[in-house]
């Protein structure tokens, strides 16, 4: 195999990322002589990578924690997108430039589209959280044209100054967690409920049965909060679409071949995850 044909993942650390799962199996798909591979950078090494980049050693790749803001300032050219959230996760060459993008905020998009695509009719839609993730979503909802796009975060402040950044309203994190009547749409952004982290104090029983749920994390698939959610009718999406998602656009950069998310791809993820889906 050419040298140059590859794909990478970057991070610090990198061996729970599933991303070379992802492109593996569309590699393999389009019968592309090509790989993806798992490399763990350090910080201190980040810059020295991205110049084999430009060297043409590599056609790309995605970059992880903690290199996604930095990312910012070592490429010639940044998109929107990308500029907007603060951090990016795609890189690629062009001419010998480097280019960097975020697809999160296209990944979460994308995922709702495919469970539920009246997400898009939202007037309102509520965003827990304030961290790097939220910032994708924010913009994703933004994007898609809600009326009203509410921030919440335990971290009050936090939410405050992201509401700000993006013309958002902020609320009150306790008041509006009881009180989900307001909200078409209602995404969890934040690590509640992974591992021993205990879940979110929110109270779906004033949520309208016909609003969706959806949360980012998809290590457990089941969320406590997509569980409540569900326990009160309301439509439900969990995260593994949007990690598969986020992936096309980058795929397509690299090799030229624009990949399907099916089914099948998921279920190969969600065994690999130990989860039954
Ligand atoms: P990420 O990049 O994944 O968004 P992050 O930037 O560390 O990670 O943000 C984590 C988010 O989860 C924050 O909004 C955090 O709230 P604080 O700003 O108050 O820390 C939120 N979070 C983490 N644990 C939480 C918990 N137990 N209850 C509520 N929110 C929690």
């Amino acid at each position: 195999m050419d040298k140059s044909n590859r794909a990478f993942v970057i991070g610090h650390p990198i061996a729970h990322s599933r991303s070379p799962l992802i492109h593996g199996h569309w590699l393999e798909e389009f019968s592309i002589n090509g790989a993806y591979e798992k490399h763990d950078v350090h910080p201190s090494q980040l810059q020295e990578f991205l110049t084999s980049i430009r060297r043409g050693q590599w056609l790309g790749g995605n970059v992880t924690i903690p290199h996604k803001q930095a990312l910012l300032s070592l490429v010639d050219h940044v998109t929107p997108e990308a500029r907007q959230i603060g951090a990016a996760n795609t890189v690629w060459a062009e001419n010998g430039k480097l280019h960097a993008t975020n697809t999160d905020a296209y990944g979460f998009a994308a995922n709702l589209d495919d469970f539920a695509p009246q997400w898009r009719n939202a007037e309102n839609s509520l965003v827990i959280g304030a961290g790097g993730a939220s910032r994708a979503v924010i913009q994703a909802c933004i994007s898609a044209g809600h009326k009203t796009v509410t921030v919440v975060n335990r971290t009050e402040v936090k939410a405050k100054s992201l509401a700000e950044e993006f013309g958002c309203t902020n609320a009150a994190y306790a008041n509006t967690l009881q009180d989900t009547h307001r909200h078409d749409v209602i995404i969890n952004t934040t690590s509640a409920g992974m591992g021993n982290i205990p879940p979110l104090p929110i109270n779906f029983a004033s949520a309208r049965a016909d609003a969706v749920a959806c949360d980012i994390v998809y290590s457990p698939l089941n969320t406590p909060f997509l569980v409540a959610a569900r326990e009160h009718g309301l439509t439900t999406v969990d995260g593994i679409g949007m990690l598969i998602h986020q992936a096309v656009p980058g795929f397509e950069i690299w090799f030229t071949k624009k990949p399907q998310v099916t089914s099948e791809l998921r279920t190969l993820l969600l065994r690999d995850l130990g989860e039954t889906g």
